[in-house]
This record gives structure tokens, sequence and C-alpha cells, in this order.
């Protein structure tokens, strides 16, 4: 008997042992708004209902993509940015997720 607890208790323990050895590969998800100047508008203005993949997968847009995104989470959802950092943080989405325009 005491035999047979041992047996499976060492199958479990060996079970465990390879359960350990399984790694993961995850997409890499930073959680942060790339550094650039004006980070500090989008993560204080653009983080709190969604992550940054709501803009980071977004294809490359030009400004008028980006100032209606900003415009629509201001008035549609309440984001609430100040009249007086819009454009700033339009400059900042378009500049590092975006395409300048031409
Ligand atoms: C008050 C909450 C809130 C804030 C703050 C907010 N969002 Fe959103 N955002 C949403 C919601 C809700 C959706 C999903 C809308 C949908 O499913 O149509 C969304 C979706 C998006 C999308 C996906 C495209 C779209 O239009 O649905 C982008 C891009 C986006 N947000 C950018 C931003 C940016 C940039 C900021 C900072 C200015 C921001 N959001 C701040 C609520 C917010």
């Amino acid at each position: 008997m005491k035999s047979a607890r041992l047996f499976l208790f060492a199958l479990a323990a060996s079970h465990l042992a390879q359960a350990s050895e399984v790694t993961l590969t995850l997409p890499p998800e930073s959680g942060v708004y790339k550094a650039a100047p004006g980070v500090e508008l989008a993560a204080a203005n653009c983080l709190m209902c969604h992550s940054t993949e709501y803009v980071s997968s977004q294809p490359p847009m030009p400004r008028k993509f980006w100032e209606a995104s900003v415009k629509k989470m201001k008035d549609k959802f309440g984001a609430p940015t100040p009249d007086a950092q819009m454009a700033a943080l339009i400059d900042y989405l378009t500049t590092n997720y975006g395409v300048p325009e031409k």
C-alpha cells in the first residue's frame, strides 16, 4: 500500500516537474504609450478606458484620423482631454502611430 502511494506521489511530482518546463511565448504588450514628446498626454487621457492596443493596432493613419478619434473619445465616450491639450495630443498620435501630413 505504502509503495503504491509513493508511486502515485512520484508520478504526480514528475508531472508537476514537466508542467513547470512549459514555456509560453506571448505577444509583446508593453501597456505604455511610446516614449516621445507628448506621451504624458496620452498616458493621462487615453489609458483610463482601454489599453494602448486600441491605438497601436490601427494602421498608420493621417492626422485627420487621429483628430477624429480623439474628438470621438472626448465627445462620445467622455475622455477628459482639455481643449488646450487636444492639438499636442493629436500631434503625438500622428507622429508616433500615424503618418505625417503630406
Ligand atoms: C471614457 C473612456 C475612453 C477614453 C478616456 C478613451 N477612449 Fe478610446 N475608446 C473608448 C471606447 C468605449 C472604444 C470602443 C468604441 C467602439 O467599440 O466603437 C474606444 C476605441 C478607441 C479606438 C478604436 C477605434 C474606434 O474609434 O473605435 C481608438 C483608436 C481609441 N479609442 C483611441 C483613444 C485615444 C487616442 C484616447 C485618448 C485621447 C482614448 N481612446 C481615450 C473609450 C475611451
